[in-house]
């Protein structure tokens, strides 16, 4: 008997539920893989080896590879059209990570060391590009008539995410004031590029390997895409005040890298005392230590810059309600997806 619709819909269930289902294909690529990229990737994704059981807490969740499912489900498919698409994704989500992890120079993800740090940059380069080489190779695999559209999909997805970390670093070196700041619109497209780009491809995907006509795979490619941006803001917003303990990611990086992220970008446009006490202390150029990173992220605060990146979160939660409701979707995969949605601003991890 299918379980009652409130029951179905509980996000960890619906969340375990797709990840169950890609699980063995995603193994399979995974041990396709080089054995020493494999080593690094399963790392990366938190398993104890490429055959491994996953490590409590060094997971993710998987929100990449629900949307994938569900994209397919909401148009009328079967799930398991979906998995291909679900592992390509996953696969590139890790790639960009692995690169990112050295980019930002950060050294620690999901509770552990990050690949750059546990197997050296070299190797993780390179783990990187193997992820990203069979993660075509297994969309390549898709089924003929949906094979160049879907490989069309993510090929315009790396795109995106390339130009957009292309700007998150540019912008490091980019003033905090004056007439060459870096403008709120800057940072959402970078946001949706970076981030959103693959949470969008995720949903698309799962619709066009179900075969859904170009308006449904448009809605669900768009609802992702907002809800990448909405994302990018509450990590951003970890990123300054979330506890290491729970998020596994340093704290304070982004100050002190000088990331042009949202609060602060949200706070300095705010304007009055506390705004222009913090564009003063982060003009200084000088390397923020520990008591100026505090002092910076207090006055983030009290500008308006933290409540200003979560209100930036809600309102691309309810763009992306908007898209999925503004086509004709299966009740029961729309209603799993919807429930997904306040996984995207309340998470802590
Ligand atoms: C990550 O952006 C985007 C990609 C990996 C493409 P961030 O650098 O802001 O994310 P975290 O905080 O390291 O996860
Ligand atoms: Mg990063
Ligand atoms: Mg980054």
């Amino acid at each position: 008997m299918t379980p009652p619709l409130a029951q179905r819909t509980d996000a960890p269930r619906v969340l375990a539920r797709c990840r169950e289902l890609v699980r063995p294909a995603l193994g399979r690529a995974v041990r396709r893989l080089h054995p020493w990229h494999a080593e690094i990737t399963a790392f990366s994704l938190g398993w104890d080896g490429p055959d491994g059981r996953a490590t409590p807490g060094a997971q993710g969740k998987g929100v990449r590879q629900a949307l994938a499912v569900l994209g397919a489900e909401a148009v009328g498919a079967q799930a398991e059209s979906a998995v291909l698409g679900a592992v390509a994704v996953e696969l590139i989500h890790t790639f960009s990570l692995l690169h990112d992890d050295i980019m930002d120079g950060d050294e620690t993800r999901r509770q552990r060391a990050t690949a750059w740090k546990a197997y050296g940059t070299g190797p993780a380069v390179l783990a990187g590009d193997a992820l990203f080489a069979q993660a075509v190779q297994t969309l390549a695999g898709a089924p003929g008539g949906v094979c160049v559209p879907a490989v069309r999909l993510l090929a315009g997805t790396l795109d995106d995410l390339v130009r957009g970390q292309a700007d998150d670093l540019l912008f490091e070196s980019r003033p905090w004031t004056g007439p060459d700041a870096v403008r709120p619109h800057e940072y959402r497209l970078m946001a949706e590029q970076k981030t959103g780009a693959l949470l969008g491809c995720a949903a698309g995907l799962g619709a066009v390997l179900g075969g859904a006509g170009r308006s449904e795979s448009d809605a669900l490619t768009a609802a992702g895409r907002h809800l990448g941006v909405a994302f990018q803001a509450v990590d951003d917003v970890l990123g300054i005040w979330g506890d290491p303990a729970v998020t596994g990611k340093p704290v304070h990086s982004d100050l002190r890298r000088r990331k042009k992220t949202y609060p602060v970008l949200a706070a300095l446009a705010a304007g009055g005392p506390a705004a222009l006490r913090l564009g003063a202390l982060l003009r200084t150029g000088e390397a923020l230590d520990d008591h100026a990173v505090r002092r910076a992220a207090g006055l983030i605060e009290e500008a308006g810059g933290r409540a200003e990146a979560l209100a930036e979160a809600d309102r691309h939660l309810e763009s992306a309600r908007a898209c999925l409701e503004s086509v004709d979707l299966a009740p029961v995969p729309l209603a799993d997806l919807l429930s997904l949605l306040p996984y995207f601003v309340e998470r802590t991890v």
